[in-house]
């Protein structure tokens, strides 16, 4: 009997075990959700003060993403926000790739595996700097299409793509509900501008978007980042260098800030942004002391736009952003580990931060007391100095505390200063780049001028614009005519040649006559129209007259974007004529889209073997349109590795096959770059480097695309510079 009893009392305690098991995981199983109320985001019903940073995976390597992923996450981040790049995945239509930089589910895994969230901006216009936003160029030119308004085509383009992303995070059980990390996704992005530009179709899209979204039922809320009249439930979000003042459109929505910029990004022919890291970590606090519960630094990692994905016009091949997490995967210091500081501050006062809104007292004339305290009697204070030039000593409850202008410090027991935005004790490793092995020996192929005989060229009436024929498959455009000069010309008497004057649309151009170079010309970012002008030699008869136009990045961003213009366009005049002006524009024109080297695949191992390379004495240099190319070992070690490209012109490299980017050394940075303080309100272009200097020097070679030897680099040098000043340096201590 006492054996019986004993069975039957473990019995039922299996049974109650069991009885237990399930209703704990029915529990699990409801309370894994994601939720919101005004106060924060609510994962497993637990309010959250959630920090993010944007890491976009196409913008690094797969070998690289672990370890960005786990730095992330040492800097004490809890989510990893990417967008999601359109044109990447879909680079025809209905051709899929997500493979390689491309792999997303890959990316979001490993998200996982660190134990971090994840916050999906499917867009999927996504802006970003990015090549045409994100959209795919054959998206342009399906019938009746119009871009991010209420447009049929478009819209079926957009769901169809959206459905594809979420479908395939739900077939992964990536979202949170499913045990995944996903707990936030966007739709659309930064639309508010073009909505208040274009009205009634834009309101409508804007609602058709919303709920086009809800209605895939991810159990994750959506966010519209930049929408002042986000439908419910999306939740619109701030982006900017300071959102302390942001306010949901609804008051039962949380405070989020989707992009606190870090820095800015970089564009050939301009300064380097830079922004210092006592007045991000003030931008930061000022707005979680201000009821703010979600932040994400764009960017925490910046990285690169490989091959030819930078958006435009001219955004530079490293998209650095002055990142906490610097181009080449290393922690940028001191942002990276004040910012950490910060972090574990923000972390201590998460229990009093969720609880309750912030009673704020005045402390003196710019300064400020912001007191969150919860009935359980926890309490974190924030102590601010709004003034931008004095610093102040403040009393608060029974202590004193110096608050340097332009900063706040956190008491997460509101007692004890944990943190102060503005005192920087970090003895920064200063990163630099030194040599690495020697000197390349190289080889040169000369890219052949176009003609109109060539295969696949054509002849038509008039300019045409660049893209519309190239669909962007090339960054090249030929546009070939030609000027017969008669032998009564004033000219080839006098000796007062006549002026070829081109105008383009941008972004750079090449002009020749009969086979000479006779000059370049380009745009910028903020303008990315060029005249070209110049003296031009001709001959009595007939003279060649080839354009060689080139585009460095598709708009990315501004109304229309994607209708902006590339090419030349004219008008293109010949001045200085017996009779005047002659106006070119409208005579018969020859296109040839993409160099003869494209064409061969000169950048691949077995493309660059089916043509005849010089080297030794013969190595051409300082000469247009020439193909260079070296093989190379591995260097030792792990640190990242660049080119120095500084004595190049303007081009593309290739390692391996693989493009690491548009090099484009010729363009010097114009602008003025004096000494700037923290303090006051920070601008985009407040804090700049490199004024005079090329833009951009050093091209990142990931080290995953390296051999152990033999390594195969060519690059493409469009204007004429030196290849034998061309460098592998190591980005070191
Ligand atoms: C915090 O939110 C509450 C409720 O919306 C509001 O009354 C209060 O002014 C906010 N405080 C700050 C400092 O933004």
């Amino acid at each position: 009997m006492m054996m019986d009893s004993k069975v039957m009392a473990s019995q039922a305690l299996r049974t109650n075990v069991l009885f237990l098991l399930i209703i704990f995981s029915y529990v699990l199983a409801v309370k894994a959700t994601v939720s919101y109320d005004n106060k924060a985001i609510l994962i497993d019903g637990k309010r959250r003060i959630l920090i993010s940073g944007s890491i976009h995976y196409p913008r690094s390597t797969p070998e690289m993403w672990p370890d960005l992923i786990q730095k992330a996450k040492d800097g004490g981040l809890d989510v990893i926000q990417t967008y999601v790049f359109w044109n990447g995945h879909e680079p025809s239509r209905g051709q899929y790739n997500f493979q390689g930089r491309y792999d997303l589910v890959g990316f979001i895994k490993q998200v996982q595996s660190a134990g971090l969230y994840v916050h999906l901006r499917i867009g999927p216009y996504v802006c970003a700097e990015w090549n045409l936003g994100g959209f795919p160029t054959w998206l342009k030119y399906i019938p009746g299409i119009s871009f991010r308004t209420d447009n049929a085509p478009f819209k079926a383009e957009m769901q169809r793509f959206t459905m594809k992303i979420v479908n395939m995070m739900k077939a992964e059980k990536l979202f949170e509900p499913q045990g995944g990390p996903i707990i936030l996704s966007q739709i659309e992005n930064e639309y508010e501008l073009v909505e208040y530009q274009i009205g009634r179709p834009g309101v409508d899209y804007t609602n058709w978007a919303a709920g086009m979204a809800v209605g895939l039922g991810t159990g994750v809320p959506w966010v519209m980042c930049k929408q002042a009249d986000a439908p419910d439930p999306v939740i619109n979000a701030c982006n900017g260098f300071y959102c302390e003042n942001f306010l949901p459109n609804k008051n039962y929505k949380p405070k989020m800030w989707t992009e606190v910029w870090t820095g800015w990004f970089s564009s050939f022919g301009d300064p380097v942004p830079y922004r210092p890291v006592e007045d991000l970590a003030y931008a930061v606090t000022r707005f979680i002391q201000n009821n703010g519960s979600f932040f994400n630094y764009y960017m925490y990692h910046g990285g690169t736009n490989f091959g030819r994905t930078s958006g435009g016009p001219f955004i530079a091949t490293s998209y650095d952003y002055d990142a906490p997490i610097d181009e080449y995967g290393l922690p940028r210091e001191p942002k990276f580990t004040h910012l950490r500081n910060l972090h574990r501050a923000i972390k201590l006062a998460e229990p009093a931060l969720v609880s309750n809104n912030p009673i704020v007292a005045s402390l003196g004339k710019n300064q400020e007391a912001h007191v969150f305290k919860s009935k359980s009697g926890v309490c974190a204070a924030f102590l601010s100095n709004y003034d931008p030039t004095y610093s102040v000593k403040v009393r608060f409850g029974n202590g004193q505390y110096d608050l340097p202008p332009w900063s706040v410090s956190i008491l997460p027991d509101c007692r004890t200063e944990s943190f102060n935005t503005a005192k920087v004790n970090i003895n920064g490793l200063h990163l630099k780049m030194v040599a690495s092995g020697g000197a390349f020996r190289w080889q040169s192929y000369t890219e052949r001028i176009a003609t109109a005989n060539d295969k696949n060229a054509f002849t038509a009436n008039g300019l045409k614009e660049q893209i519309s024929v190239t669909w962007d498959t090339t960054d090249y455009l030929w546009y070939m005519t030609d000027v017969t000069i008669g032998a009564n010309e004033g000219f080839l008497k006098t000796g007062n040649l006549p002026v070829l004057t081109v105008k383009s649309a941008g972004h750079a151009l090449q002009v020749f006559v009969n086979g000479q170079s006779i000059g370049t010309a380009y745009g910028s970012n903020a303008d990315p129209r060029l005249t070209f002008s110049s003296k031009v030699n001709l001959k009595a008869g007939i003279n060649k007259i080839a354009l060689l136009s080139a585009g460095v990045g598709l708009a990315n961003i501004g109304l229309h974007f994607d209708q902006w213009n590339v090419g030349v366009l004219g008008p293109v005049t010949l001045g200085g004529l017996n009779t005047g002006t002659w106006d070119m524009s409208k005579w018969k024109w020859s296109y040839k889209k993409g160099l003869a080297g494209e064409t061969l695949n000169l950048y691949s191992f077995q493309g660059s073997s089916s043509v005849k390379w010089a080297g030794g004495t013969s190595l051409t240099i300082k000469y247009p349109l020439t193909w260079y190319k070296t093989t190379f070992d591995a260097p030792g070690g792990i640190e990242p590795l660049a080119l120095d490209m500084s004595s190049m012109g303007k081009g593309e490299i290739w390692i391996n096959g693989q493009s690491i980017g548009r090099h484009f050394a010729a363009s010097k940075a114009s602008g003025s770059c004096g000494t700037c303080s923290y303090t006051g309100i920070f601008k985009e272009k407040k804090c700049l480097s490199g004024c005079g200097m090329p833009t951009q020097k050093w091209y990142h070679v990931p080290r995953s695309w390296l051999n152990p030897s033999g390594n195969l680099l060519v690059v493409f040098e469009e204007w004429g510079g030196d290849p034998r000043g061309i460098s592998l340096v190591k980005r070191t201590k």
